[in-house]
């Protein structure tokens, strides 16, 4: 464990400066955590290391950077941590294998006590209408494999392309009402694959702070400027975009993937135009869900026109894999060629964009899904509201319900799964570091006596932990 110790004061204070420089506080925190555990009365030491405490209180920010000359030297310290803090701190809690589809009620073998837990509520999965099991899709990708077989054995640019790939941006380039549509193996890769296509070096791109790692990626990729403002403050966008006279693009998310709050769509809108700069909007959890149509937050607001680029997933509401991008016909031309997570990556297998096609036909047919989904995270929000829990600024079908303890959530995590709810907790570097919550989807087929189990459930463990009254 000495090791640990090493590496930790050697990354703790490396992330520190690095932190500094990125004007990011919540990294720098790690040093004076460390510097407070001498004051919690632990063992004195011969040195000037910071005291070993619990496992909960390491976490991957004091592995990012080691010491030494070999890429290989934190991979030790690391590995001795981790032997102790999967289980001991909870981290196996990530990744827990499914043994079924992820419906309402899911089935998990435990990895740490071997039981088989079953039945429990499923709180976890993207799947916000429901589709990714429903038969009708399931039969149209049987159909495909049959067919098609398994993989599409090719880029898009060479010979992966299928009929089916071409019906498929054919039919998102109409269901969102534009020109033209491209799709990507992921959104990951699509964010990726369209800023770094599109921005260049001397260029800026200017994203909202809680921007997804995926738009990050993009930016670092591209080379140009990057600068981010507040979390939905259009006026700290203004802000950013003053005084810069070259390519400016900016990004925002529909319904924000770890709060569950919506752009302020007309404010952004207003300072885009009055900078010139291009908005890209990445609708991966607002696709489906938001809009009269179910186009997403810029249909809502009545600004579909207004944002220059749409992005969305497959993963979310249509429960199956890939991304696209949606805009005007000149854009995907140009990003055929240049959206290199695209270009220089296998195209998405045929089934699973056979089923695709026949999850987006029943979207659009079956707009009572929807319905259900908002009546569903009404019903939700109302119980989390008369409990007292607090669910930050979320408004949608993602619900955090914030805990604001890193170490804790996981013992609150390991309560809930056994008590019969599975929800992911979250915690840095997904959020900031005392940003710690659960992430609670809903999902049109949530019925009404699993959303009130499942809420009483979680309520009560809440309860038991002092996170609601
Ligand atoms: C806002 C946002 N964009 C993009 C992605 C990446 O999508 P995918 O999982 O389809 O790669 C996610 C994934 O959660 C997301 O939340």
């Amino acid at each position: 464990m000495s090791d640990i110790r090493n590496a930790s004061r050697k990354s703790a204070s490396a992330s520190t400066r690095r932190a500094a420089a990125d004007g990011a506080t919540d990294l720098a925190t790690v040093d004076s955590d460390g510097a407070r555990g001498a004051s919690h009365g632990s063992t004195p030491q011969d040195d000037d290391r910071p005291p070993l405490r619990g496992l909960s209180d390491y976490d991957y920010t004091n592995f990012y950077f080691g010491a030494g000359t070999d890429p290989f030297g934190i991979l030790e310290p690391f590995g001795e941590w981790w032997k102790d803090a999967e289980f001991g701190a909870g981290y196996y809690l990530y990744g827990l294998p499914l043994g079924s589809a992820p419906a309402t009620r899911v089935e998990i073998e435990d990895p740490k006590t071997r039981e088989n837990l079953e039945g429990l509520i499923n709180f976890a999965s993207y799947n916000y209408l429901g589709l990714s099991y429903r038969p009708e899709v399931i039969e149209a990708i049987c159909d495909a494999v049959r067919k098609y077989g398994a993989g599409a054995s090719g880029s898009p640019v060479l010979s992966g392309t299928t009929d089916l790939h071409k019906r498929l941006a054919n039919e998102v380039a109409s269901f969102k009402g534009k020109e033209a549509a491209l799709i990507f193996p992921t959104g990951y890769s699509a964010n990726v694959g369209l800023i770094a296509g599109l921005m260049r070096p001397g260029d800026l791109v200017v994203a909202d702070k809680l921007a997804h790692a995926s738009v990050v990626d993009g930016m670092i990729l591209s080379k140009a400027t990057s600068r981010f403002f507040k979390h939905n403050n259009a006026a700290d966008l203004d802000r950013k975009l003053n005084g810069f006279s070259g390519k400016k693009l900016v990004v925002v998310e529909g319904v924000y993937s770890m709060d569950g709050d919506v752009a302020d769509l007309p404010a952004i809108v207003d300072v885009c135009r009055k900078h010139g700069a291009r908005l890209l909007i990445d609708e991966a959890h607002s696709t489906f869900v938001y809009g009269p149509n179910g186009r997403g937050v810029a249909e809502h607001f009545g600004l579909d026109d207004e944002v220059d680029i749409h992005l969305g997933t497959f993963s979310k509401s249509l429960g199956g894999l890939g991304g696209f991008v949606a805009g005007p016909a000149e854009l995907i031309y140009y990003l055929r060629g240049f959206a290199r997570s695209r270009v220089f990556s296998c195209a998405l297998p045929p089934p699973v964009t056979a089923g695709l096609l026949k999850a987006l036909e029943i979207a659009r047919s079956e707009p009572e899904l929807r319905e259900r989904l908002w009546d569903n995270a009404r019903y939700m929000h109302a119980l989390m509201r008369e409990a007292g829990v607090d669910v930050g600024d979320s408004t949608s079908q993602v619900i955090s319900i914030m805990i604001r303890d890193d170490a804790g959530i996981f013992q609150i995590a390991e309560d809930l799964l056994h008590a019969g709810v599975y929800i992911n907790p979250v915690r840095f570097p997904a959020v900031g570091k005392h940003k710690s919550r659960f992430r609670m989807s809903i999902s049109a087929s949530h019925t009404r006596a699993e959303l009130k189990e499942g809420a009483e459930i979680i309520v009560s463990i809440l309860k038991k932990y002092g996170k609601c009254p």
